[in-house]
């Protein structure tokens, strides 16, 4: 049976606080309703899934243009079954219906497959949990053979029922033909005036329809975000997971809950990262690296046995194998570093390519260059890339040697082999294995006095 996926997203997120649509908040930098359309496709990759929403449409569809989804207006909040209905007319017959929500974001494509696999095409399938606090949740109530025979809201529960610790968690697995025939049935008579999805249940034991239920692997998988406290506690739980998994991989994380993954991961065996690392985007980082403390690295490549020590910010960049990068480095877009290259604390490389062996160790600005192999490039030098309109470019050969405190004025070369002699401003090209330099001569005052002061007496 083909499988229709609808996503609830229509809820207003009060409890957030927040000028954005709840569902727009981040986990690890991901939108949460991106989250579970993301998870959507890898159930049903060639089919979109259907997003019910309410608030802010334009910005929702605009903020997840990228993304293939077909959208359903709910116009007026009327409760969860009002909600699936207003996806009805899209869903044939003969499909099942899997219900998720924008504002759970945690659920897993294991785990769902897992369910779809288990539930009989002709029967409803739900997803429950037992929690210790069961407090807002609708519970699932059971007859004495332990049979699912309806679900009761937390508002419209008695004592006995509010006692009852397993949940439902929202999430079914429905025959489009039973909510088609059910769904325009439901009425409002309830605590929150709302139609219910959950009565459901109860019209699936009326009609004999056989229901099974099955558990999530985590609880955090069926939680929902309604404030940004739950928000902050599900991005711990789906950071600590990340790290777990990283380090069954051979990753060694120094402190697993120091570390924060914000999108996708590709890492080697035996690198080591330090507390307090943030990785953004996609990295893939080798084998026998060492990232210290309090790097932020995004949308990088990072060969074998690199070392970037503490601080370093780096992004969009490749950088070859063995080499080290600061601390307190910054590599922006663009830049590629060769095989071995020491880029050293208060450096800043732009949209440049660095070849092997070239040591940029101290207070540097290196932007829009072509530097060759085995270069060593003095403190304090600045590639003057910026006229005010255009950039230009800086080249430099191989075995320069580029003297503390110079000025590269660019568009410039600088011959293989060549000296610039420290404290130069060069504004024209240098010539290969020669000295240049371009400084004021230095002269000294002879029988110079230094001014004295005067004292009071005198
Ligand atoms: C719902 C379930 C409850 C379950 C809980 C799990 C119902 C009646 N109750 O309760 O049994 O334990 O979820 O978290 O279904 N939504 C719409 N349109 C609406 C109303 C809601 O799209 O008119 C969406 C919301 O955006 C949200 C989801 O449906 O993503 C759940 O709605 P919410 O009002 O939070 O349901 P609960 O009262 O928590
Ligand atoms: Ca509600």
């Amino acid at each position: 049976m083909t499988l229709s996926i609808v996503i609830l997203a229509a809820g207003q997120g009060k409890r957030m606080y927040s000028q954005l649509p709840k569902v727009l908040h981040r986990l690890a930098d991901k939108p949460l309703l991106e989250r579970v359309i993301t998870t959507a496709y890898a159930l049903t990759p060639t089919q979109a899934p259907i997003v019910v929403f309410g608030h802010q449409g334009d910005l929702l569809r605009e903020r997840l243009a990228h993304l293939n989804v077909s959208w359903v207006k709910q116009a007026e909040q009327l409760g969860t079954g009002h909600a699936v209905l207003q996806a009805l007319p899209s869903i044939p017959q003969d499909h099942r219906v899997l219900i998720l929500y924008g504002d759970v974001p945690l659920i897993s494509t294991n785990t769902l497959e897992q369910f779809i696999q288990t539930v009989p095409s002709d029967a409803l399938g739900i997803i429950t949990a037992h929690f210790p606090n069961p407090a807002g949740f609708g519970r699932i109530v059971r007859d004495h053979q332990q049979n699912i025979v309806r679900i009761v809201e937390d508002k419209d529960a008695n004592a006995t029922e509010l006692a009852i610790t397993e949940v439902n968690s929202g999430i079914y697995l429905v025959p489009a033909r039973y909510l088609h025939q059910w769904l325009p049935t439901l009425s409002n008579h309830n605590a929150q005036k709302e139609y219910y999805l959950t009565d459901i249940i109860s019209l699936a034991v009326q009609h004999n329809i056989p229901i099974h239920s099955s558990h999530p692997a985590h609880h955090e998988e069926v939680c929902g975000v309604n404030n940004r406290a739950q928000l902050a506690h599900l991005e711990r739980f789906y950071q600590r997971q990340c790290a777990e998994h990283l380090m069954l991989q051979g990753t060694t994380l120094i402190d697993p809950n120091r570390f924060d993954l914000r999108g996708e991961l590709t890492i080697g065996q035996d690198s080591i990262i330090d507390i307090n690392v943030i990785i953004e985007g996609k990295v893939s980082i080798g084998n026998h690296c060492v990232i210290g403390a309090n790097c932020i690295l995004r949308d990088t490549i990072i060969a074998d046995g690199v070392e970037v020590k503490a601080n370093s910010i780096i992004e969009g960049a490749d950088i070859a194998e063995h080499c080290v990068i600061g601390p307190f480095a910054r590599i922006r877009p663009g830049t590629e570093l060769s095989t071995g290259v020491h880029i050293g604390n208060f450096v800043e490389i732009k949209k440049s390519f660095v070849n092997q062996g070239t040591k940029i160790n101290h207070l540097t600005y290196i932007g829009d260059s072509e530097i060759g192999k085995h270069v060593n490039v003095g403190a304090g030098t600045i590639t003057c890339n910026y006229d005010g309109v255009n950039k230009h470019k800086t080249i430099i050969g191989d075995h320069v040697f580029i003297g503390s405190n110079s000025g590269l004025v660019a568009p410039v070369k600088i011959g293989n082999g060549a000296t610039i002699g420290a404290g130069s401003t060069i504004t024209q090209d240098a010539p290969a294995n020669q000295l240049t330099l371009a400084r004021a001569k230095q002269c000294t005052i002879e029988h110079w006095q230094r001014p004295e002061k005067q004292t009071k007496e005198s």
